[in-house]
């Protein structure tokens, strides 16, 4: 596990940005596994800053996203699918046919698991994935407590976690309480993994991730056992680490 401290969002989202064009530009076909939340939308404009600038292509590119909220369609503004067409795949030549989210609403969505779980594995598996850590420790959309062999599953998301991502909606109410999450072990499965850790407010999960015991009740603690990840860190997320 390497620790890369940054001094602050900008600069993490600069180095996080250089692996994946670097990994890009290596290898066109590249399987990117991507996060949403506030922490990778920086790394997302310098993506998309590069290919204005540089032309890096993602004509050749497949992505797959951690998760989605069941219940919103692409087209809701607070789905995932949204995020990630407005952030990313709008602005760059990717084949939009060839960008895999869950789909939260009008399937059965135990059945869409399956069949998500089942793409990814088609696809060859992830080459390269981004991960944002929640404040109780969770990664994708893994609660305390989810099993480390958990494949692609719907999760019922913890009050926290709903509280934490309600900013985003008009109210607390209108957070779906559902979402469909690639599991734990479908994560671990990534050749490489980029975690993007920001702001005071991590401070606590990092210093489990990095000095706490690995168990399930810090889901992000699995990533100790992963062969090849790179923490990004800025300041402000590592001062709780002795
Ligand atoms: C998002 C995801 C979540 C976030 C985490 C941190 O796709 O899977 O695990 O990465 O909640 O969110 P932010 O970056 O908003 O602090």
């Amino acid at each position: 596990m390497k620790v890369n401290v940054v001094k602050d969002i900008e600069e993490l989202s600069l180095v996080a940005a250089k692996r994946m064009i670097e990994k890009v530009r290596r290898q066109p076909t590249t399987v990117l596994g991507l996060a949403t939340g506030s922490t990778p939308l920086g790394t997302y404009r310098k993506l998309v800053q590069d290919f204005q600038e540089n032309r890096t292509s993602y004509k050749h590119v497949t992505t797959f996203n951690l998760d989605e909220y069941v219940g919103l369609a692409a087209t809701d503004k607070n789905s995932y699918h949204y995020y990630m067409n407005d952030h990313l795949f709008g602005q760059i030549n990717i084949n939009q046919a060839q960008t895999f989210l869950p789909n939260g609403a009008g399937v059965d969505p135990s059945e869409e698991c399956l069949r998500y779980e089942e793409k990814i594995r088609q696809s060859g598996g992830i080459d390269l994935q981004i991960l944002g850590l929640g404040e109780n420790g969770h990664i994708g959309f893994n609660e305390p407590g989810t099993s480390f062999s958990s494949q692609t599953h719907v999760v019922t998301l913890a009050e926290t976690t709903r509280v934490a991502n309600s900013r985003y909606f008009p109210s607390l109410a209108d957070v779906p309480t559902e979402a469909i999450t690639m599991g734990i072990e479908t994560i671990m499965k990534a050749r490489e993994i980029l975690l993007l850790v920001s702001g005071e407010k991590k401070a606590k999960a990092l210093r489990e991730v990095i000095e706490g015991s690995v168990s399930e009740t810090v889901p992000a603690t699995v990533l100790r056992n992963h062969p090849n990840i790179t923490i990004i860190a800025d300041e402000a997320s590592v001062k709780c680490l002795t």
